[in-house]
């Protein structure tokens, strides 16, 4: 596709296709040369209305291993703090000659805004509440990698479903590939209308567990709960949390995820991060090969030389 906007918008076999070009690109970082040629005289701008450490990083990892230049922009010393537009920084980016636009805003629909008004191609970095579609399909290149298929699979996803993107692309990605989706979390912080999406919900967490062969922690988003629930932490671990004690009632072949970064001691433990039934970490890792396939791919027949 020409942008990549949300899993919502992308049917199973295009989502295979990114997977399987993940894999292919992994291969760059056993090379001695970690580069490919593909990008070589491409631009890439990472343009962050939120922070990120990771899908800024990564994303700018990626372009860099495909040959890319990259610029990545520091919002707070950029003239949107004079009041330059969305729009007109996005223009203003395209005129500097950008062919790739990677986006991060806190109002959902803003890569969607972007993609209708410029001539670049725009990949969405996180919109508000909406979609986070690289992370999802980070966290699906990760369950294969770790579990061998997604189709069957029963993934759990637990906590501030409401506020989170995260979720929403996961949901989408697996339900797409075949996976059974279930939730579990406090009744203030789920969205609804889930049932529509095929996803079944737990009101106890040990239940959940039970259930699940994937469990994907969320963080509780503080700063988007103004208005809200804002839970005492001290209940909110102790109901929905995924602490030392509950993972040593888990099998050995489960697989935890969290997308970080995570808010340790409450939505999940330090021992949970660390033990050898997490792929926190392979999570960051993958995140590189899996944005490396979509700019690639997005790339199309231009980058097929390289
Ligand atoms: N998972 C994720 O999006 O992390 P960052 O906010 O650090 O990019």
């Amino acid at each position: 596709p020409r942008h990549l906007l949300g899993l919502a918008d992308l049917g199973p076999d295009a989502i295979e296709q990114i997977l399987e070009t993940a894999d292919a690109m992994r291969q760059v970082f056993d090379r001695p040369v970690k580069k490919f040629p593909t990008l070589r005289g491409r631009v890439v701008v990472n343009l962050f209305y939120e922070p990120s450490t990771r899908t800024r990083t990564s994303f700018e990892l990626a372009a860099k291993a495909l040959s890319a230049d990259v610029v990545n922009v520091a919002v707070a010393q950029s003239s949107v703090v004079k009041g330059e537009s969305l729009v007109d920084t996005a223009r203003t980016y395209q005129a500097l000659g950008t062919d790739y636009l990677v986006v991060r805003h806190a109002s959902a629909g803003v890569p969607h805004l972007l993609a209708r008004t410029v001539q670049v191609r725009v990949l969405n970095a996180g919109d508000g509440a909406h979609e986070h579609p690289t992370q999802g399909l980070l966290d699906l290149y990760t369950i294969r990698r770790r579990k061998g298929r997604i189709s069957g699979l029963n993934v759990l996803i637990v906590g501030d479903v409401l506020h989170s993107r995260v979720a929403r692309s996961d949901i989408w990605g697996l339900r797409k590939l075949g996976a059974h989706v279930a939730v579990a979390g406090p009744s203030t912080l789920m969205p609804v209308g889930l049932e529509t999406l095929g996803v079944r919900r737990f009101d106890r967490l040990d239940e959940a567990l039970e259930w699940a062969e994937v469990i994907n922690v969320l963080r509780i988003q503080r700063e988007r709960m103004q208005r809200g629930y804002l839970p005492s932490l001290r209940e909110y671990r102790l109901r929905w949390g995924l602490t030392d004690e509950r993972l040593r009632r888990l099998p050995e072949d489960v697989l935890i995820m969290h997308p970080g970064p995570a808010n340790v001691g409450v939505e999940i433990d330090e021992a949970v991060l660390v033990d050898g039934r997490s792929a926190v970490a392979e999570q960051v890792t993958n995140g590189v090969a899996v944005r490396m396939a979509v700019l690639y791919l997005m790339a199309g027949r231009e980058g097929e030389a390289g």
